[in-house]
């Protein structure tokens, strides 16, 4: 059974609790991280990647610890980082090369792994261009491609629509929600749309708390009073004003 449990992380830059004692598990299924901008959303992702070390707590994969990117877990590991320089140069299909390499992915299985990713997210006929002339959306699902490159177990997206137009940003949900099976999927956005059908749990991040982890349903009738509300009110009832917050405050 594949498990990734985060324990008790907390992660200070400077004064901010960018992190504040974190605790979660995740079992294969789609988890949409929301929350607004600066929430602790890539910091949470870095440190699951071992880009960061926590200040403090530990984070284990199928019970071993995975803190500061171990072998065995980079081997099953996709990841896609919020911001990214492309080699505009390269042609997509060299990139992919690139990264394979970098990955650890023999020589031999290398041009069937990018066939397959590549299909996988219709990237097929552009391969011969050069990056620099890709779309925004292009580019988008060329990340995805390198990061399902190793068929990971985890595959980890931070804000993969960023940018894209509503078309595109349809697409790549759909493209996500194949490649998932099986798999633990962790998408960060703070477009509702993005995983409002996709998410099989919704992890509400603020100020580096998770503040409600649930399936956009359970949500839904947890703040509808009549009916099940939209995940969309689920945002606003806990990030914007009338919310939970507020309720505190006036008491
Ligand atoms: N390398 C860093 N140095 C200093 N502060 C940082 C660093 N990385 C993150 N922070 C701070 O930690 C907090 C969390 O940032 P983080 O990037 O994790 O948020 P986020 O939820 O991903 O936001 P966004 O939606 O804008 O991507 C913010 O206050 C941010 O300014
Ligand atoms: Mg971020």
């Amino acid at each position: 059974m594949k498990q990734l449990f985060i324990q008790d992380i907390s992660k200070t830059y400077g004064k901010k609790k960018a992190l504040d004692h974190i605790t979660m598990e995740l079992s294969p299924g789609v988890y949409g991280l929301l929350g607004p901008n600066g929430a602790g959303k890539s910091t949470l992702m870095n440190i699951i990647v071992g880009n960061h070390m926590p200040d403090s707590g530990s984070i284990t994969y199928n019970g071993k610890d995975i803190l500061g990117g171990k072998t065995f877990f980079r081997n099953v590991l996709g990841y896609m980082p919020q911001q990214q320089g492309l080699y505009s140069q390269f042609t997509g299909y060299r990139f992919l090369t690139y990264m394979a390499a970098l990955k650890g992915i023999k020589r031999s299985e290398t041009a069937q792994a990018i066939e397959h990713c590549v299909n996988m997210v219709n990237m097929k006929e552009h391969m011969g261009k050069r990056i620099g002339a890709y779309s925004g959306g292009m580019k988008q699902r060329l990340l995805i491609a390198q990061a399902v490159l190793n068929d990971p177990e985890i595959l980890i997206l931070d804000e993969p629509t960023a940018g894209l137009d509503p078309q595109e940003r349809i697409r790549i949900r759909t493209m996500i929600a194949n490649i998932a099976q099986e798999k633990i999927v962790i998408l960060a956005t703070h477009v509702v749309s993005d995983i409002e059908k996709i998410a099989s749990e919704i992890i509400l991040m603020k100020d580096g708390h998770v503040i409600a982890k649930d399936s956009p349903i359970h949500l839904g009738q947890q703040i509808g009073k009549t009916s099940v509300a939209t995940l969309e009110d689920v945002y606003m009832y806990y990030f914007e004003d009338g919310g939970e917050q507020d309720a505190d405050i006036s008491k």
